[in-house]
């Protein structure tokens, strides 16, 4: 008999490919493996908090798995500890509404919270494992890549797969028309879409947060392949890349209770500093939200149904507070307390970073 009559899922913070293919996971293995019943909690914790769920059934999740984003919808907003909440004059203040939200799951009997999250979502269901016990598994996405505890979340690869293609159309371009193109992905302060997808389409320059970088250098780099007879130019900027003595370039503040940067806009500045450093003519394109929609890669639907997958079964076995992970090949569980103690983040100093160096690759740095 199992211990687990019914399953409550959220989705919560950015979208990213993969979503559903995590929830048609829980509910196929629910619902046929334990026999229990499956409930959809819609826009994140706000679902909870306001008491806004529906039953999910095999016949529900029918389809899915191709599809990007959440049938469930998201909230990068609504943390339960700092709940937004605006009066009629349009002000809005943050209470804490944690209680409410256990309230909610308990009314409804709920003997296992799945939240699929990044580090913000990991950081609430570890609060409320602690604080008010509450039987919670999580599932880390993002397409950051920034979350310990895993080695690497699902949606990564699909934006990787994303901007590695936009480098493949820009390199015409660039080549043609004997230019600099500058591709600025996400990530947050995290360089991994950068870093990767860099190395995969032959980036000649790729700036990431972990390695401050300077102009001289990144022009350096430029000017020498001129030199060499090769009269363009690649450079993949991630959002969060910071130039030496200069601060983050933040495109507009939000009310994220979890963190109201948003990142955006470096690349539109390095890109005159390399045109007035070298006049050769440089474009610059913002990949934006393109990283995160769409149908997910086969890698990613395979994660995710792992991770939807073990995370009903670290449930069955009472493994709360805990979030699934990929260890090397397998899938294992980590305390959520653990995997949310420090974001992960490229180490200058690792293979992917030695060997792009090695292939010509300039980090903006002195190396
Ligand atoms: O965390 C995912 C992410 O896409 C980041 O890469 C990016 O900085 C941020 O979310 C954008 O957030 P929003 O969708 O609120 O603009």
């Amino acid at each position: 008999m199992s211990r687990i009559k019914k399953v409550a899922i959220l989705t919560n913070g950015g979208d990213c490919p993969g979503l559903n293919a995590v929830i048609r996971a829980v509910v196929h293995t629910a619902v046929s493996g334990l026999g229990a019943k499956v409930l959809g909690v819609l826009d994140g914790f706000s679902g909870l908090i306001e008491d806004r769920i529906r039953p999910l059934k095999l016949s529900g999740v029918s389809g899915i798995l191709p599809r990007g984003g959440t049938i469930l919808g998201t909230s990068n907003r609504d943390n339960p500890y700092r709940y937004p909440l605006r009066d009629s004059t349009g002000k809005t203040t943050f209470e804490d509404r944690s209680a409410t939200a256990v309230k909610t799951l308990r009314s409804r009997r709920v003997d296992a919270l799945i939240a699929v999250g990044g580090d913000g979502t990991q950081a609430i269901a570890s609060r409320l494992y602690t604080e008010h016990q509450v039987p919670v598994v999580g599932i880390p996405k993002t397409i950051d890549n920034d979350l310990d505890g895993t080695d690497i979340t699902f949606g990564f690869d699909t934006a990787l797969n994303i901007a590695t293609d936009a480098i493949d159309i820009l390199h015409s371009t660039a080549e043609s028309h004997h230019r600099t193109m500058i591709i600025e992905v996400m990530g947050r302060y995290a360089g991994w879409i950068a870093l990767e997808s860099g190395l995969a389409g032959g980036g000649d320059v790729i700036l990431i947060p972990e390695i401050p970088f300077t102009m001289e250098k990144v022009v350096e780099k430029i000017q020498r392949r001129q030199r060499q007879g090769k009269r363009f130019s690649l450079v993949v900027v991630a959002e969060g890349a910071r130039e030496k003595g200069r601060k983050l370039v933040v495109k507009r503040k939000v009310s994220d209770p979890n963190d109201p940067k948003r990142l955006g806009g470096i690349s539109r500045a390095i890109g005159a500093r390399i045109e007035e450093m070298t006049g050769i003519e440089t474009r610059y394109t913002i990949l934006g939200h393109l990283q995160r929609g769409g149908s997910p890669t086969p890698f990613d639907r395979i994660l995710a149904s792992r991770f939807g997958y073990h995370s009903v079964m670290a449930a069955e076995r009472g493994e709360f507070g805990h979030m699934v992970g990929l260890r090397g090949t397998e899938i294992r569980t980590t305390p959520l307390a653990e995997a949310i103690a420090s974001p992960r983040r490229v180490r200058p100093d690792s293979d992917l970073i030695r060997t792009a160096r090695a292939v010509g690759t300039s980090f903006g740095d002195p190396d």
